[in-house]
């Protein structure tokens, strides 16, 4: 078996979305395998491309000219599965990217353990999108996407704290916050398909952002840091907009984000 930096350096660089996703889940299998076995396979180091190769389709477009449907017709749900597919490919593109990065800064083994399965478990969702959109006569590509995707991981390219803090506890939180509603665009639309595909994104993302929290606090422990504060310092340094509520405490909570993390950087009511 490659060194799993080398194994994260090949996905980055699989331009296609199945074929990505088809290495990504071959990789976390052995990585799982190995594991399992008692062993502790190399971490090694890799050099890896400052953005992921993607497909030549879907067009990345500013988010502001992606256009808005509908979400009551069927092409607002196309849309809805086209946007959600774009996340889960840039999702497997950033727990790969999180080994391979930073992989010169010592971590317990756990932690590769722990972006493995996230990376594998994006890479099914990403596939089930693919599944649903195809159901519904489209594919990934057939729309534009948001093309600002890897700004955070750009921002935080030599920050681990600061990209445990934006990725997975900011981003993948705010997955938590909206799943919910998409799930019952679905549910009304009578899409059983997409329903049960995003029951299994939701229930699989509250892992990802506990990941997040579990390590983001593991770093701060090692470095005797106050968490709550250099949480905020780091989300206000890398994250360009305040966070949007309503927030799903629930879920979040379940995670390991406690409400003094996020709501001192909500936007303020205008009331
Ligand atoms: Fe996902
Ligand atoms: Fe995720």
């Amino acid at each position: 078996m490659k060194p799993l930096a080398q194994m994260a350096d090949d996905v980055l660089r699989t331009p296609d979305g199945r074929s990505k996703t088809a290495i990504s889940r071959e990789y976390a299998a052995a990585w799982k395998a190995a594991r399992d076995a008692g062993e502790a396979p190399e971490i090694g180091t890799a050099s890896p491309p400052d953005m992921p190769a993607r497909p030549a389709q879907p067009e990345l477009l500013d988010p502001r000219d992606v256009p808005r449907r509908k979400p009551g017709t069927p092409e607002g749900r196309i849309a809805i599965l086209h946007a959600v597919a774009h996340i889960e490919l840039n999702a497997v593109d950033l727990h790969w990217d999180i080994i391979a990065r930073f992989s010169d800064t010592p971590m317990p083994i756990g932690y590769y353990d722990d972006w493995v399965k996230a990376a594998d478990e994006e890479s099914k969702h990403f596939n089930l999108m693919c599944d649903c959109l195809e159901a519904n006569g489209s594919h990934y590509g057939a729309l534009p996407a948001h093309a600002g995707m890897w700004r955070a991981a750009e921002d935080t390219a030599n920050d681990l704290m600061g990209r445990l803090a934006v990725v997975p506890m900011v981003l993948e939180a705010r997955g938590l916050d909206v799943t919910p509603g998409m799930i019952k665009i679905f549910q009304q639309a009578k899409d059983k398909q997409a329903v049960e595909a995003l029951d299994v994104i939701y229930a699989e993302e509250v892992h990802h952002v506990s990941y997040g929290s579990k390590w983001f606090h593991f770093l701060c422990g090692r470095d005797n840091l106050d968490p709550t504060p250099v949480f905020h310092n780091l989300v206000r340094k890398y994250f360009h907009t305040t966070l949007k509520p309503p927030f799903n405490e629930e879920k979040r909570a379940e995670a390991g984000i406690p409400p003094d993390f996020y709501w001192p950087l909500a936007e303020q009511s205008s009331g």
